[in-house]
């Protein structure tokens, strides 16, 4: 196993995943908080941060557990918080070096750099600069402003870069990742789909022994892949339950219930559409529609897993972007939008929790599903909002506004499926705006239903662009709903990335 200590850079996520990319397994801790017991550990690596380390109040950690004792490269803020305490220099640079650069000099013996050519390019991102090495410093690289872009330190397994590997344009970065852990710190490449279920798959057997676990299905990859690596380890007894919240896509509730069933799980779907949709009766505000929705989808989770005798655990699909977020040295980002499905079931439950994919990334999640024989159709399905259509109606919500909805979102996801470009984008849906705009139909004039269209490409959902989708479709989907879906009068297209817009529109 591989620790990532923490200093709070945004690519600290970015290390961890390409580190899993070589079939490492590794985990992050914040710098403040790490294991005392660092024996199970093979290496350590530690990441950037927007401190400079000369700040009174920049992470100045104790590393002398790590530091010598086991292998360790230190990026960005690393390597300088190792320059400036053990020797070195760190000053403010003449240069602020951002973006691309490109390595002048190579200590070319150095298994470090094994596959790395002279002039390979590096991501660099750092106002301060290492102007003197440490103690035993070695210096292994430059580039033309950057004298010491890597070092090691003689008589130890401690490395240095002032680049960022784990960035997608330092072109050598995964090799040099790979050069460390592999070569230099001997780890080994035993993580695979595989081989984590197996592990997860005794270690929950070991946990729940022969007690039962209910868990919420919610047609998403995350829940489904969880309740199918369960079903392996527990078989019976689990107890699925599939809300209908009256807010899904259409034909989704049965379409979906009729494929777990015929995964072979216990699934128990719950249609509480009529109770959701008169609970949100004359809501508007957003984040009010959230909180009904969830303390609803509660009450009757709940009331339904009170029907099953015997029940100790409740499995969730948390995943691990949601476990850093929890204890990372930001502590939990601001509150943007209250994700109600983040954070978990009150305790009055008083269920113990079980969450197999909480060491997992969402591509890893896939690729879990995919080992386990899930269908590609159901894993490449996109991102839903627990909320589903009610944060998709701008305003209050009725049965009839949720019918347009469903006809609207259904005609151009299917559209996008037909025209070989649901693939290609990572969300999509509609929206139905609150406002009504004239239009003609015939001879008539009308007077009806603005729907907005979103498609974002993405990669977590933190940030997103809008899709180029091709005229020629939007016209053909546009066509499509005006025609067929009574009470909408006029299409729009929303072209606004996130940020400064968000993915949903509230
Ligand atoms: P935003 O709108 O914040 O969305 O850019 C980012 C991603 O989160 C989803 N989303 C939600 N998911 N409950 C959820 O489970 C919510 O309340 C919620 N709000 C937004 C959104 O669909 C996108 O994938």
């Amino acid at each position: 196993n591989v620790l990532i200590l923490d200093f709070g850079s945004q690519y600290t996520q970015l290390i961890a995943r390409r580190v899993r990319e070589l079939n490492i397994f590794c985990e992050i801790f914040p710098y403040n908080h790490f294991p005392s017991d660092l024996s199970s550990y093979k290496a350590v690596i530690l990441s950037g941060s927007p401190f400079s380390v000369r700040a009174e109040d920049a992470p100045h950690p104790d590393l002398s557990q790590i530091r010598g004792k086991m292998p360790m490269l230190a990026v960005c803020y690393g390597a300088q918080y190792l320059a400036h305490f053990a020797g070195g220099e760190v000053a403010p640079s003449n240069i602020r070096e951002y973006g691309r650069a490109n390595l002048s000099f190579i200590k070319g013996e150095e298994a470090f750099f094994d596959g790395v050519n002279l002039n390979s390019q590096v991501w660099m991102s750092h106002s301060d600069t290492i102007k003197s090495l440490p103690t035993n410093g070695v210096r292994l690289a430059s580039t033309k402003d950057v004298e010491n872009a890597a070092y090691r330190i003689d008589g130890e397994t401690t490395y240095a870069i002032q680049f960022h590997p784990e960035v997608y344009h330092s072109t050598d970065g995964k090799q040099i990742l790979e050069n460390f852990l592999v070569k230099i710190a001997e780890v080994p490449q035993n993580f695979t789909p595989n081989a984590f279920v197996e592990e997860i798959v005794a270690e929950m057997q070991e946990k729940i022994g022969n007690d039962k676990v209910v868990l919420g299905l919610s047609g998403g990859v995350d829940s489904t892949v969880a309740a199918v690596l369960l079903h392996k380890a527990i078989g019976k007894n689990l107890y699925c339950i599939f809300v209908n919240n009256g807010l899904l896509r259409k034909n989704e509730f049965d379409s979906v219930l009729e494929q777990y069933k015929g995964m072979g799980l216990n699934v128990k779907g719950v249609d509480a559409s009529a109770r959701f949709l008169d609970e949100l009766a004359g809501i508007s505000d957003p984040e009010t529609k959230r909180k009904t929705i969830g303390r609803v989808f509660i009450e009757v989770f709940d009331s339904e897993s009170h029907l099953l005798e015997g029940v100790k655990f409740l499995a969730q699909g948390t995943i691990y972007p949601d476990v850093i977020e929890s204890v990372s040295v930001k502590g939990p980002s601001a509150t943007i939008k209250s994700h109600h499905n983040v954070g978990g079931l009150p305790d009055f439950m008083k269920l113990k929790i079980v969450e197999p994919l909480r060491m997992l990334f969402k591509d890893e999640v896939r690729r879990v599903g995919a080992t386990l024989g899930i269908s590609p159709a159901l894993l490449g399905r996109h991102p839903f909002p627990g909320p589903g259509l009610s944060i998709r109606i701008l305003g209050d919500i009725t049965p009839e506004k949720v019918r347009i909805l469903q006809e609207v979102d259904y005609i151009f996801i299917e559209g996008l499926k037909t025209h070989g470009l649901y693939d290609k984008v990572w969300q999509a849906g509609a929206i139905l705006l609150p406002v009504n705009s004239v239009g003609v139909m015939g001879d008539e004039r009308t007077y009806e239903k603005v729907v907005a269209l979103r498609a974002v490409e993405s990669t977590d959902g933190m940030t997103a662009d809008w899709v180029h989708l091709p005229y020629e479709f939007l016209m053909l989907i546009s066509n499509e709903i005006i025609n067929k879906v009574k009470g909408v009068n006029r299409v729009v297209y929303d072209i606004s990335s996130k940020p400064p817009a968000t993915i949903e529109w509230e």
